[in-house]
């Protein structure tokens, strides 16, 4: 068996997809090692996720910097102590400098709220909502410097309700978040998943357009 692959996780909040994905890999279902989750806000509920999990924790807060490229450069000091071969953003709140991104263009995957490339940004579920679509989701991709724009690799969808609201909208999403995102993480780190910068590649087949619904959703634990 090989190694496990070495992860540092990003968080701005509560943490609840880093919570999935910690509980994964607890459970020896995903071949990552935390090696440490960093926050940009000292009282992220994710931190003490992290600690309860027995990851090391460190903490970037952006209000000690005035130049976004300052914060940045501090942050990548901070991940790149920890020698991680994927940056896993969880609920990340800040928009990244262009030089940060392409500092790891190939190794950074999030996760958005929304079946791209509908509803990029914030207040997705609100946006879908006034839009009156049928199905919403998520979505995970990696990260390029276009907001909310690198290639995706899988998405999940879930039908909209006429009852919905953006919290009960939300709620059903984030249910089918916890599920996509530590299956997308496992297949990285399972070497299945490649990406070059430009394309991924699952199983050597190039991913032109995202997996919806992979059917191996439904064997990932909740
Ligand atoms: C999720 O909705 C995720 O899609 C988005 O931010 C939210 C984070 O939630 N990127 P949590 O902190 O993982 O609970």
């Amino acid at each position: 068996m090989s190694a496990p692959l070495p992860v540092v996780a990003l968080v701005s909040g509560r943490g609840t997809n880093l919570q999935a994905l910690l509980d994964e890999a607890g459970a020896g279902r995903l071949p990552v090692e935390f090696r440490a989750v960093i926050s940009n806000r000292p009282d992220a509920l994710g931190l003490e996720r992290a600690t309860a999990a027995g990851i090391q924790t460190e903490v970037v807060d952006h209000r000690a910097f005035t130049e976004r490229a300052d914060f940045d450069a501090a942050l990548a000091a901070s991940i790149d102590a920890h020698t991680p071969a994927l940056i896993v953003l969880a609920g990340f709140m800040r928009i990244f400098t262009d030089a940060f991104v392409e500092r790891y263009r190939a190794r950074m995957l999030n996760i958005h709220p929304s079946l791209l490339p509908d509803f990029r940004g914030l207040d997705t579920h609100q946006r879908a909502l006034d839009a009156g679509v049928a199905r919403h989701g998520a979505t995970v991709h990696f990260v390029t410097p276009e907001l909310d724009g690198g290639p995706p690799v899988a998405q999940v969808s879930v039908p909209v309700h006429a009852d919905d609201d953006a919290d009960t909208l939300a709620a059903r999403v984030l249910d089918r978040e916890h599920r996509l995102y530590p299956l997308v993480v496992r297949w990285l780190a399972e070497g299945r998943l490649r990406f070059d910068g430009h394309t991924p590649y699952l199983d050597g087949r190039a991913l032109t357009q995202p997996l919806l619904d992979p059917p191996e959703l439904t064997d990932v634990a909740a």
